[in-house]
């Protein structure tokens, strides 16, 4: 009876450490699998076991390891302050890095360092004290985040580029119009000299008009050059129908050139707009001169242009540029204002652009509609401000 009890327990003693033998193989084959490197230490840091991950990433063996102090896997300073900080933690209790986690670095095998997440954790067994640290090699990601990095340094410096880019054709196409404009009028001067009977009103007229051109032209440089090296710019507050009338002063002449009839619908009450008063004129004569061009390609009657300025009933004001010319292609409405989008021989495509650009700079909104009849209104929407005319 009690020889059978015996054989019976041992049996199941067996049993038992069968169980717990393979229950160790199948922890140990899981530890194993993971990706990340577990190591065990003693209070005193020495190893007791490591997985696969340990032995991957920091190119010892487990028998390498085991047995030897923990710091074997630390380059400078954390080997050194390694000892400090357990003995810190196992007087005092507070915890540094235990339960919290850290980015430090490893030290391989082959002496080489590399980034590390390291999370350490402690587990209390009977009669002892166990650590657990989870090492990931983030040399991986690091890399990653150096290229993303770089690419974005890339990135900001091509979009810089392109910036410029626009910027100096920006240039171009806004000095391009008064020189057009001076050399017009200075031809004009040369043909009434030789033709020996020159009217002196006339002569100082066009002088005039080429001095005003000149100006125009530096101020846009100006601007431009202001817009690139700080991207301010100077608000003032101004009456919009007055500046409507200013920017006309500056094509009249073209204007009356091309047969184009002009009609002025201009409120002179209106509240004052707080703007950068050369770029919206800018705007304006972006418009008028894209209404020029459509018009003239049409028949020489019929050649309308109609200017508005009026208060939109919310606070705004409004500036409306209506042509009679062939209108935009149904559907082109914004696609018209892209950068580089036209439809003329010699077109750039940036005056639509770099007009809505600064409209939205100053909290406003630029759009295109059908005009009813045929062609084309710009609608111009700016906050009106509340302060004095300049
Ligand atoms: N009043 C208009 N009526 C019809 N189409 C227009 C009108 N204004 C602009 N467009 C269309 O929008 C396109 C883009 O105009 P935008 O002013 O941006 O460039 P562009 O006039 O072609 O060239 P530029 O850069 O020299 O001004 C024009 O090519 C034209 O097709
Ligand atoms: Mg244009």
């Amino acid at each position: 009876m009690d020889r059978e009890r015996t054989s019976n327990d041992s049996a199941e003693l067996e049993r038992t450490r069968q169980l717990l033998d393979d229950r160790e193989a199948r922890l140990n084959a899981i530890l194993d699998t993971a990706v990340d490197g577990i190591i065990t230490i003693d209070e005193r840091g020495i190893i007791e076991s490591v997985n696969r991950g340990t032995e991957r990433i920091f190119g010892y063996t487990s028998d390498e390891l085991v047995g030897r102090s923990v710091k074997l896997l630390m380059p400078s300073p954390y080997r050194e302050e390694h000892d400090g900080y357990m003995a810190r933690y196992l007087q005092t209790g507070q915890p540094r890095i235990i339960g919290i986690g850290r980015e430090a670095e490893g030290q391989h095998k082959d002496g080489t360092r590399f980034p590390i997440d390291l999370a350490v954790s402690e587990i209390r067994v009977p009669g002892a004290r166990v650590f657990t640290g989870m090492v990931r090699d983030i040399s991986a990601r690091r890399r990653a985040e150096a290229e993303a990095r770089r690419r974005n340094a890339e990135l900001a410096h091509a979009a810089r580029l392109s910036t410029i880019g626009e910027l100096t054709s920006g240039i171009a196409h806004e000095v391009n119009q008064p020189l057009t404009a001076m050399v017009n009028f200075a031809e004009a001067c040369l043909r009434m000299l030789r033709s020996g009977n020159a009217d002196t009103h006339k002569l100082e007229d066009a002088l005039g008009q080429i001095t005003v051109q000149g100006q125009r032209a530096g101020h846009i440089i100006r601007h431009m050059r202001r817009l690139a090296r700080k991207g301010e710019s100077e608000r003032v507050t101004v009456n919009v129908s007055h500046l409507v009338q200013d920017v006309l002063g500056l094509v009249s002449n073209e204007l009356r050139a091309s047969g184009i009839a002009l009609h002025l619908v201009l409120d002179e009450s209106l509240p004052a707009v707080k703007c950068d008063r050369i770029q919206v004129e800018q705007v304006v004569l972006n418009l008028v001169r894209n209404a020029m061009d459509v018009l003239e390609e049409g028949p020489a009657e019929g050649r309308e242009l109609t200017i508005r300025t009026r208060a939109d009933g919310h606070e705004n004001i409004e500036i409306l540029v209506e042509d009679a010319g062939e209108g935009f292609a149904v559907g082109d409405d914004e696609r018209i204002f892209e950068t580089f989008f036209t439809t003329k021989p010699d077109g750039l495509g940036m005056g639509l652009s770099i007009s809505r650009s600064i409209i939205e700079d100053h909290g406003g909104r630029l759009w295109a509609s059908p005009r009813p009849g045929g062609g084309a209104i710009f609608h111009v929407n700016l906050p009106a401000g509340d302060g004095e005319i300049a």
